[in-house]
């Protein structure tokens, strides 16, 4: 049920009012921006190089994106950061993590492969994959572990958002049943 179908009558229940108001306000968050970023075409497909040294990344700061994007539906834009990436066949990342930064990322062309690192439950890690399509998002909180690799023969481009911006990034090893911290970047030493 949408809000629109909510007679008045419901909608002025004092009960009823406060969730609607925090439903109608609540940011979009990084996921929304990611996906709607990847549709604008426009903005990325100009901006994106590959480079077959090392994986091609890009910062975007907020006032790059605005004008590509609805600002009453992306509150948060301010305070987020964007990075488009692209990959060439067998190009990826180490297993790492964010630091303290949530964020989302989409798949804007290409298939990414994603391996996901779960742990804190009994049994030691857990590991899944997962192919990223086009237009496939993943959305992840704090101290989330993958490895996001280009496995098919096409170059792929995906657009990642982190809030707060990111201010570390830890690299792992897994290593038996033990997932094992190999090193630390910071922001303003090693990007
Ligand atoms: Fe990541």
């Amino acid at each position: 049920m949408s809000l629109t179908s909510l007679s008045p009558a419901v909608l002025a229940d004092p009960r009823i009012a406060p969730l609607v108001a925090a439903t109608a306000t609540r940011p979009t968050g990084s996921a929304a921006l990611a996906v709607s970023l990847t549709l604008r075409t426009d903005l990325w497909e100009p901006l994106v190089r590959y480079r077959g040294s090392s994986r091609w990344t890009a910062l975007l700061e907020p006032d790059d994106v605005r004008r590509f994007l609805d600002p009453s539906l992306h509150a948060e834009l301010a305070e987020a950061q964007i990075w488009l990436l692209s990959w060439l066949p067998e190009q990826g990342t180490p297993l790492h993590d964010h630091g303290l930064s949530a964020g989302a990322f989409a798949v804007a062309r290409g298939t990414l492969t994603e391996r996901v690192v779960a742990t804190g439950g009994a049994g030691g890690p857990r590991e899944s994959d997962t192919e990223l399509p086009a237009g496939r998002l993943r959305f992840f909180g704090p101290h989330y572990v993958h490895q996001v690799t280009n496995r098919h023969s096409e170059p792929a481009v995906s657009v990642h958002v982190y809030a707060p911006r990111l201010t570390e990034m830890n690299t792992y090893r897994l290593d038996g049943s033990a997932l094992l911290r190999t090193g630390t970047e910071r922001a303003g030493v090693d990007w």
